[in-house]
């Protein structure tokens, strides 16, 4: 990482107007926990890619760093304070150490010769690594995106080649850009030994390495989330040979969880005998590794790869120890049922990536050249009426006021990758209907987890159909004041929630039934004919793909409750919990 990406303002202690220098001995000051805020502004833009600092890092400061730009600056360590502390920032040796968030403290090495860089993909909850030496201007790229301009750029402005592209496994939740990058840069694909593809790699066997001079991967095989999943370790020479500075865990070890082994059962293997196969990784391969290695995962909060993951995107094997409930003393039975029960529904895209991350198949930039077609009015019907699927990518409340007949909503505002696959088919031609300049986006957001079939979009949005009332169609969206009217009222509606039953168990309203939005296109007919929906989810993001896709099964009166369950309790509506009853 170049220093100048990083913004760092450390104030001295007790004294808000005063910079600390590089250098600087900051000593801790008897300061209460509430004088924390002023004393050290920092944000790591890029040290923690997007995932945003907490509340007490949060600062207008945005001064360039304090110290020489175009020089590296890596991770190297995480501390832990025990509150209340004191503030402190200051310089240790060649590391530069500032207090963090959840009362870590922050460790970076401003001399490295490595580069390290994390990207993180919110919609996804993916993260894919960069590591280069900047002595050698070698680079490795880990399970990167399908849209790979990011790391081509990062390589660019830091002067490393790409030589490598290394995936810890074959991904079921999203297509990886390993033939993308080694098309564009000659990089030799990578993958864990066992693994079988139709596109030459190398196999990286236990204890296989990957040098690039100062720094050093070598594959650990640790089998559990798949049968090839391998994780990398990664040496600073600079500083140790021996000693990881890191390790890569792909989705055999997250932040707070473990990767979840039932996801290759559909291609034939059990769940259970993969559960017995991650144990023995965890316990034989990562927990023997040094306490203050950093852990890097593939996946943050919100990933369907794991059941718990926390929200920080980097740890160390101390801190996963002693916090990761997966990872504490039990017998090896005991873990199997831990990870084999609750795991959340894998949505349905996921067989259909698992089994295309091994194949030889177009590039993305290949599938956008056909699939962004502008298309008119009438060649958009005409697409419909053959089969195609419309999918309006514009924000829920933008769909309700007025759409498309028939078309389906999915907003880029939510996770919106994650929902086209759950809802739409890889194989039925789409027709994008998107605010206009998110055209492209909208591709390439169905591209990243291998959705081609985009066949054009509409010429000008919702524009083109100003002249078309009779095609337009639009959602009523209901106050919770109203909607609590009408559920009164004769003819109410049937309340449908179409969040999780965990969510639903936590808190619903009163008479609705719980048809979470993953199986609903099967269970519509449970539902009411006869009457109204009044649809809700948590916030309004849920709700609206559930609506459109009602609507387009002949549910014609469907509204829904405005901002969800998050809008019901501000209106001070009483809520319950409890499971839904069958
Ligand atoms: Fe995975």
């Amino acid at each position: 990482m170049d220093l100048k990406h990083v913004a760092v303002r450390l104030m001295k202690p007790g004294n808000d107007d005063e910079l600390v220098s590089f250098g600087d001995e900051v000593k801790p000051v008897d300061s209460p926990r509430k004088h924390f805020e002023p004393h050290i502004r920092c944000t790591f833009k890029s040290l923690f890619g997007s995932v945003r600092p907490r509340r007490d890092l949060r600062s207008n400061h945005t001064d360039r760093a304090q110290f020489e730009p175009g020089r590296r600056a890596v991770l190297c360590g995480i501390a832990h304070l025990v509150p209340p502390f004191p503030p402190m920032a200051g310089r240790l040796s060649n590391d530069i150490f500032v207090t963090g968030p959840d009362n870590r403290l922050i460790i970076i090495n401003v001399t490295a010769n490595m580069v390290f860089e994390q990207f993180y993909l919110g919609c996804l909850a993916h993260a894919s690594y960069l590591i280069g030496d900047g002595e050698s201007h070698r680079a490795v790229v880990v399970d990167p995106q399908r849209d790979v301009e990011q790391y081509l750029s990062f390589a660019e402005q830091h002067d490393l080649r790409i030589e490598y592209v290394v995936l810890t496994h074959l991904h079921a939740d999203f297509l990886a850009g390993h033939l993308e990058l080694r098309d564009r840069t000659g990089a030799v694909i990578c993958l864990g030994a066992e693994a079988k593809a139709e596109y030459p790699f190398k196999g990286l066997a236990d204890g296989d390495s990957i040098d690039l001079g100062r720094v050093r991967l070598q594959a650990l095989a640790t089998p559990g989330h798949t049968p090839e999943s391998i994780s990398l370790l990664v040496f600073d020479r600079d500083r140790s040979d021996t000693h990881p500075h890191a390790v890569l865990t792909g989705d055999t070890l997250f932040v707070g969880d473990v990767g979840r082994p039932d996801l290759r059962v559909a291609l034939g293997w059990s769940a259970t005998s993969l559960a017995n196969r991650l144990y023995d990784s965890l316990q034989t391969k990562l927990l023997p590794l040094p306490d203050d290695s950093l852990v890097y995962p593939a996946h943050g909060a919100g990933s369907l790869c794991g059941k718990a993951l926390g929200n920080e995107m980097f740890s160390t094997i101390g801190e996963q120890r002693r916090w990761n409930y997966a990872l504490q003393p039990m017998t090896r039975d005991a873990f199997v049922d831990l990870v084999t029960a609750d795991q959340p529904d894998a949505p349905a895209y996921f067989t259909h990536d698992a089994v295309l991350n091994a194949k030889e198949r177009p590039t993305l930039e290949e599938s956008l050249a056909t699939g962004l077609t502008p298309l008119t009015l009438d060649q958009l019907l005409e697409r419909q009426r053959e089969g195609a699927l419309i999918l309006d990518t514009r924000e829920p409340a933008d769909f309700a006021a007025a759409h498309l007949a028939g078309s389906q909503n999915i907003g880029l505002g939510g996770q919106y990758a994650t929902w086209a696959g759950t809802i739409l088919s890889p194989q039925r031609p789409i027709v994008i209907i998107a605010e206009p300049g998110r055209e492209q986006e909208s591709a390439i957001r169905l591209g990243r987890i291998g959705f081609d079939n985009v066949v054009g979009y509409l010429q000008d949005g919702l524009r083109s159909l100003e002249s078309r009332p009779d095609l337009t169609a639009s959602i009523e969206r209901l106050s919770p004041a109203i909607a609590a009217e009408r559920l009164q009222a004769q003819d109410s509606p049937q309340l449908i929630d179409v969040r999780t039953p965990r969510e639903y168990a936590e808190k619903h309203i009163r008479g609705s039934v719980n048809v979470p939005l993953n199986h609903l296109a099967d269970r519509v007919k449970e539902l009411a004919a006869d009457r109204p929906l009044l649809i809700h989810c948590a916030g309004g993001y849920r709700s609206s793909i559930a609506a459109s896709l009602l609507s387009q099964r002949g549910f014609d009166r469907v509204s829904e409750l405005a901002g969800g369950v998050a809008s019901w309790e501000t209106a001070g509506l009483p809520l319950e919990a409890g499971q839904q009853e069958r």
